[in-house]
């Protein structure tokens, strides 16, 4: 039997494969130079996905799937535990990458579960991506956390053989720089109205990754097992200044100066008390879409993305393999993340 520290990935089933972050990760994973951290690679993922082969989703399934990918269907709300062990050792799975949204993170525990329960599984990445859970005392208390701290009670008091990884990344640049819809006070960029909004002073510095490197960041993990079991990995592509994005802004838009609003914290704390519906103490609060963005980047804004020494150099990542600001923004200014078609169309 191989041993935890010569453990290499064979077969990883990815969940969630196509969604924000997943897309990031399941193409990386896919178009990753040889030798690859896995022999397959198969993506869960609800059926019905070629119903329309002219759908976005299905064209990007059918470019991956030229790529080698393999397919499963189901879904995460009505399978149960037993079905996603069998899942699992009908695959041969050692390796699940979950990438699940906010609205099905309440279907991890059963997912780690079987996997738990599984013989085949022996490495499991929960969907985290994103702002580190357990930052500091205030962590516990942040309504944002709520499903990811509640998994990772779950994994304390429930796992007892599988190895599990959180890769904890801070802020995706690309989506930081789109305003939250309604309330850009919190924080965003318009170039072509050249305005930009900053929460306090703008002199704070933040941890960010983007989002193709949260892609090369995970396949980073996967190529390092021993170093990567059981740890909450902090990784990130830069840590700059929102006044330094917004000189680079300048910079490569022409050199004209934006239209700068800056917000103090306070108000952005105001502001989450209405948007979390706080004060509704009699009936049940009633939380706005909007909460949840409002909040992390209020805590981002706070400093909650800033560390000692991030784990870049631990999964071999050198500056120079991961985005820079400029290339950030660049990125950006050519249409941002929501023109990405990941090879589909050049
Ligand atoms: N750091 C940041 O700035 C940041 C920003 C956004 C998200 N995140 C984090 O990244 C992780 C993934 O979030 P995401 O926004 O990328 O996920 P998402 O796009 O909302 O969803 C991911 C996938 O979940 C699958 N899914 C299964 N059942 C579903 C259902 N009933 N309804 C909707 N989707 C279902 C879908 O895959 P199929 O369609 O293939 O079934 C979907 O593509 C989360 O942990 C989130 O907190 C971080």
């Amino acid at each position: 039997m191989t041993s935890s520290s010569d453990f290499k990935p064979t077969n990883i089933l990815i969940i969630g494969g196509t969604g924000t972050i997943g897309a990031y990760i399941t193409s990386t994973l896919l178009s990753s130079p040889d030798p690859k951290p896995y022999t397959t690679l198969t993506l869960f993922t609800r059926p019905g996905f070629d119903s329309d082969p002219s759908s976005a989703k299905a064209q990007l399934i059918t470019h991956w799937q030229s790529l080698g990918l393999r397919i499963v269907t189901g879904s995460v709300e009505s399978f149960s535990q037993t079905d996603f062990t069998k899942v699992f050792e009908d695959g041969s799975f050692d390796t699940i990458i979950s990438c699940l949204g906010r609205a099905t993170l309440q279907y991890q525990p059963k997912i780690i579960d079987a996997a738990e329960a599984s013989e085949k599984v022996k490495w499991f990445l929960p969907s985290e991506f994103g702002t580190d859970v357990e930052y500091n005392e205030r962590s516990k208390d942040e309504l944002t956390h709520v499903g990811k701290l509640a998994l990772r009670k779950h994994v304390r008091e429930k796992v007892k053989r599988l190895k599990v990884t959180y890769v904890v990344t801070g802020p995706y640049f690309d989506m930081w720089l789109y305003p939250t819809p309604g309330y850009p006070q919190a924080g965003g960029f318009e170039p072509k109205e050249k305005k930009a909004w900053i929460v306090g002073d703008g002199e704070g510095k933040v941890g960010f990754c983007t989002m193709w490197d949260v892609g090369r960041f995970v396949l980073a993990t996967l190529l390092h097992p021993a170093q990567s079991f059981n740890k909450a990995l902090k990784v990130q592509s830069f840590v700059v200044t929102p006044n330094q994005v917004l000189a680079e802004f300048e910079k490569q838009t022409g050199g004209t100066k934006f239209d700068v609003t800056y917000t103090p914290l306070s108000e952005i704390e105001k502001l989450e008390t209405v948007l979390w519906d706080k004060e509704n103490i009699d009936g049940k609060p009633q939380p706005k879409p909007q909460a949840t963005p409002v909040t992390l980047r209020r805590i981002w804004a706070q400093g909650g993305t800033l560390y000692e020494k991030n784990d870049n150099e631990l999964l071999e990542v050198k500056e120079e393999d991961s985005d820079t600001l400029e290339e950030g923004v660049r990125r950006y200014l050519r249409g941002g993340y929501k023109t990405e078609t990941f090879g589909v169309r050049e």
